[in-house]
C-alpha cells in the first residue's frame, strides 16, 4: 500500500533527478518541493543536501534565509495584508497589528488553530484604495479592522 509518504517522497526524488545537476540547483528544487508538498519537511532537507553533497546546515540556512519557504504545513486560509507604501499611509500598520492580536501569531505565522496563516504582501496593484488585503484567492480593498473580523467570521463559519 502507498502512503502519503511515499507519495511525497517519490515528489521529492523526481524533483532532484530534474535539478540536482544543474548549477544553482537548491533554490529551483526548494521552490518545486514546497509547490508539491506545501512545505519542505525535515526529511526531505537530508536529502537534498545529500543530492547536492551540501551539508544538512547550508540547506536549512538558505530555507530559513528566505520567508517564502515554510518548514511546517500551510495554514487552511491564508491572509495576506499588503505592506507596501501606499497601504501603509492608508493604515495598513494598524490593520496588521489588529490581525496579529486577533489571530494570535506574528506576521509568517499561524493562528493557534492553524487555520489562518497570516503573510505580508508588497502591493497588490490597489494602492489607491488600501488598506488591501487578499483572503485566499479574493482581494479586499479600504479593510478596516471591522471588515476584517467579518471576513475572518466567514471564512470560519464556511469550515
Ligand atoms: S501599496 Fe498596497 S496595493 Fe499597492
Amino acid at each position: 500500500m502507498t502512503t502519503e509518504q511515499d507519495l511525497a517522497q517519490a515528489s521529492l526524488q523526481a524533483i532532484l533527478q530534474t535539478h540536482q545537476n544543474q548549477p544553482g540547483a537548491l533554490l529551483p528544487i526548494l521552490h518545486d518541493v514546497q509547490d508539491a508538498l506545501g512545505f519542505i519537511p525535515d526529511w526531505a532537507v537530508a536529502d537534498i543536501a545529500k543530492a547536492l553533497n551540501q551539508s544538512r546546515a547550508e540547506v536549512h540556512g538558505v530555507i530559513t534565509f528566505y520567508h517564502h519557504f515554510r518548514t511546517t504545513p500551510p495554514a487552511q486560509h491564508t491572509l495576506q495584508i499588503c505592506q507596501a507604501e501606499a497601504c501603509q499611509a492608508r493604515g495598513s500598520r494598524e490593520l496588521t497589528a489588529h490581525a496579529e492580536q486577533v489571530l494570535g501569531c506574528s506576521l509568517h505565522g499561524q493562528s493557534a488553530d492553524q487555520r489562518i496563516g497570516l503573510e505580508p504582501v508588497y502591493c497588490l496593484g490597489l494602492c489607491s484604495t488600501g488598506p488591501n488585503i487578499q483572503l485566499n484567492d479574493k482581494m479586499v480593498s479600504r479593510v478596516d479592522a471591522a471588515k476584517l473580523d467579518r471576513l475572518l467570521a466567514s471564512v470560519k463559519e464556511a469550515q
